[in-house]
């Protein structure tokens, strides 16, 4: 959630840990690279991203919380995913897993993929912080890899979710929607937010720059980040409204809405481009609520 104006002339300011400055750029990233670069941008951002936004995503919360997207739109309040309790719930990058923590205190039996492991060892320490003061706290599964190739049988889940995870990086977004449509049982749900395709054409400015737009919303070119070497650090796919809608059908899902969360009066935090400013005008974020048909109504 850090992508900068693709046309900026410096380059974002280096994690402190990270040893070689990155230059901005757009070209074609495959899969691969894509996965590396996440990798290990997330392994090496992983404590400052938790410094500034882990108390707001509820980390440090005992039982976990389950919170959508900078608006701040939590699952306890919308329900998008149903009732969890009993069913098998997988998570799509997870990073350290409030969601997935927050789910099996609901009765999920919840599994938290993600392919960072700096990430994955912030909720295990998280998790081993809430069953030092609980010792039957309730824990998801955590397990790295990779959205584009999930390690699991068929009709593994009832619902999958994915708050800001993994699709937004992937190069092959059509494939998560396979693999996520794979994984569940008839009947069950995916939801997914993802930045609203509509802000790729504002520069990641929460002020008043990132009100005019500077970038063709037709252009699929991702934006990364490269080192010295032109190998990529940091990369985020774009997808138009149509190129999600036409993955989750071409996937044999059915997309049941697309919510689009409205900045709240109550919520005056930036995080990255996302700002009161620019959320009471567009929107930032969009959840795409979907399903997979039942056997007996295909
Ligand atoms: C913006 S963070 C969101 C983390 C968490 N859902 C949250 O709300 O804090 C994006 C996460 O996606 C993960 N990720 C990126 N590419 C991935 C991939 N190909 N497969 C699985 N996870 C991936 C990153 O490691 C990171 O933890």
């Amino acid at each position: 959630m850090s992508r900068v104006a693709a046309d900026s002339p410096a380059p974002s300011p280096p994690a402190p840990d990270r040893p070689v400055p990155s230059s901005p750029g757009r070209r074609r990233v495959d899969s691969a690279s894509s996965e590396r670069a996440s990798r290990s941008w997330w392994d090496v951002d992983a404590a400052d991203y938790h410094r500034t936004h882990g108390a707001f995503l509820g980390v440090d919360s005992p039982t976990g919380e389950f919170v959508w997207c900078p608006e701040g739109l939590h699952e306890g309040d919308v329900h998008l995913l149903g009732d969890v309790h009993d069913r098998d719930v997988l998570e799509i990058g997870c990073g350290s897993a409030p969601c997935s923590r927050w789910l099996a205190h609901r009765g999920a039996r919840a599994v938290g993929l993600d392919i960072s492991a700096g990430m994955l060892a912030h909720g295990a320490a998280a998790i081993d912080r809430a069953r030092a003061s609980e010792p039957d706290s309730p824990v998801p599964a955590l397990l790295q890899a990779s959205a584009e190739a999930l390690p699991f049988a068929d009709a593994s889940f009832d619902v999958v979710c994915s708050a800001f995870g993994a699709v937004p990086f992937v190069a092959d977004s059509a494939r998560v929607m396979r693999e996520a449509a794979r994984v569940l049982r008839p009947g069950g749900r995916w939801v997914f937010s993802v930045n609203h395709p509509m802000r790729w054409i504002f520069p990641d400015d929460p002020g008043p720059d990132g009100l005019t737009a500077t970038i063709p919303y037709f252009d699929r070119t991702p934006y990364a980040e490269f080192d010295p070497d032109g190998t990529a650090t940091y990369v985020e796919h774009h997808r138009t409204v149509g190129d999600r809608v036409r993955e989750i059908v071409a996937a044999g899902l059915t997309l049941v809405d697309i919510v689009e969360p409205d900045w709240p009066e109550w919520l005056d935090r930036e995080w990255g481009q996302w700002s009161p400013l620019r959320g009471r005008v567009f929107p930032g974020t969009a959840i795409f609520c979907c399903a997979k048909p039942d056997s007996a109504a295909e």
